[in-house]
């Protein structure tokens, strides 16, 4: 069993990684898992190194720091590991279950973040090959296959696309996914799945349209066409092509951020007021992402994206520090009820509730006057409700997709306020 191993990461404004600091997981005498991390003398040595997360990495210094939770893995390195869909690929490669740290080691290095992982003091060359768009109906095939758990087609030409898809399973997330390049740079490129209800990769590319219109910023993205199903691309905003490869920016999640439970069980910090005071002491650029943040969560209650939880949430940094990431996974979640929504994390001093009202309880700590606020809602309301079935019909989504969709947008109860009568609320004019 793996037990140790190199921590790489590529510095900001370089291509190339190098050696950062060692990883050592043990068990304790209670047998508990234990993580020490120890930063290298050459790094620190480095006139341009930099610290590889702000929260338990952030000293520079060669002192053995140490985590035990969950898991022994340090958060912010768990965050460059793959989640529920690069585990299944992973596993069906090397046949069944890894450790952590193994799970690190075996993604490959198109992962999230500027952070690499190996057995090596000398850290591998950057990766330079990537899918291309061509291989993309193979990869949809065999992401079908691997779905409903069909032996993968063809074995030879499975092994190849086993291959591939390697080449594109570390990033996070459930919905199977690889990353592509083309003449742009990288993207992240999300296919449907069988069980899928609708155009999910048309729908979300809309939602992050209508985000960019609600004047948030959200990722950049766009369909392409794979032998006539949709494949949603997002464009990687950790990495930057130059002339001689790819800057990458190091990212962590909101839930490394937060210092929060990765699971939904226990999410006492899992909430936005509390995002924002973090970014408050931390983003270089406190006072615009704040904003930002407020904007998001506006539009979350808007859409009912209720999947809004901390790793659906990043931070990157390049040589300046650490920002707020644009935001991305915005899907709309119909629901049957009209009076109460909850998004993931909590909103305002009435908890998760996705309300106008709850919403207006802590703007002041997103940066936000009360009435500034109050407008921006009923602005942002507008939008969402005025041009989100035509900007989903634009895009491509068809109209039984939007009828399915239809009332997560601006649902009825997110005007309502505790003391009026849910009879006396106004009826929602439906949109087509
Ligand atoms: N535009 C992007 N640039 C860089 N990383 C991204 C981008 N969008 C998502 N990610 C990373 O990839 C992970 C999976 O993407 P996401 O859209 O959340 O997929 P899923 O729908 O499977 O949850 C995210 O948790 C985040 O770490
Ligand atoms: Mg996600």
């Amino acid at each position: 069993m793996t037990s140790e191993c190199y921590v790489y990461v590529t510095l900001p404004e370089t291509t190339e990684p190098v050696v950062a600091a060692r990883l050592k997981v043990s068990s304790d005498h209670q047998g508990n898992q234990v993580g020490q991390f120890v930063y290298g003398n050459s790094y620190l040595a480095r006139p341009n190194c930099v610290p590889l997360d702000p929260g338990r990495l952030a000293v520079l210094d060669n002192k053995v720091k140490q985590y035990a939770g969950t898991s022994a893995i340090f958060p912010s390195l768990r965050d460059a590991a793959p989640d529920r869909w690069g585990r299944l690929i992973i596993e069906r490669e090397f046949g069944g279950e890894l450790n952590e740290l193994e799970y690190l080691l075996y993604s490959p290095d198109d992962r999230a973040g500027a952070l690499a992982f190996g057995l090596n003091s000398v850290p591998p060359a950057p990766l330079w090959q990537f899918n291309r768009t061509l291989q993309l109906p193979e990869l949809l095939e065999t992401s079908d296959a691997l779905l409903k758990k069909e032996p993968v087609p063809d074995p030879i030409v499975a092994q190849q696309v086993q291959k591939l898809h390697l080449l594109g399973t570390s990033m996070g997330g459930a919905r199977p996914k690889t990353v592509v390049e083309d003449e742009e740079g990288l993207w992240l490129a999300k296919f449907t799945r069988p069980d899928d209800a609708w155009d999910n990769p048309r729908v979300e590319h809309a939602m992050l349209e209508l985000a960019l219109s609600c004047g948030l910023s959200a990722s950049r993205s766009k369909i392409v066409d794979v032998g006539g199903r949709p494949v949603l691309f997002v464009k990687r905003f950790d990495r930057e092509r130059v002339d001689d490869g790819y800057l990458r920016h190091r990212m962590i999640s909101a839930v490394t951020f937060l210092d929060a439970s990765e699971s939904s069980a226990d999410r006492t910090r899992w909430s936005y007021p509390l995002l924002a005071d973090e970014l408050r002491r931390t983003d270089i650029d406190q006072a615009n992402s704040r904003r930002e943040l407020f904007r998001r969560v506006v539009f979350n209650a808007l859409i009912s994206n209720v999947d809004d939880h901390p790793r659906n949430h990043a931070l990157i940094a390049d040589a300046g520090g650490w920002r707020l990431a644009p935001a991305y996974d915005l899907v709309p979640t119909p629901m049957i009820a009209q009076d109460g929504r909850t998004l993931a994390m909590v909103v305002g001093d009435q908890g998760r509730v996705a309300t106008r009202d709850n919403l207006l309880t802590e703007c002041a700590r997103f940066g936000y006057e009360w009435d500034e606020a109050s407008s921006l809602i009923d602005e942002m309301r507008s939008i969402v409700e005025n041009t989100w079935y035509n900007t989903c019909r634009s895009l491509g989504v068809i109209p039984a997709d939007c009828e399915q969709i239809a009332n997560a947008f601006v649902y009825p109860g997110f005007q309502w306020r505790d003391d009026i009568d849910a009879d006396e609320a106004p009826v929602p004019v439906p949109n087509f």
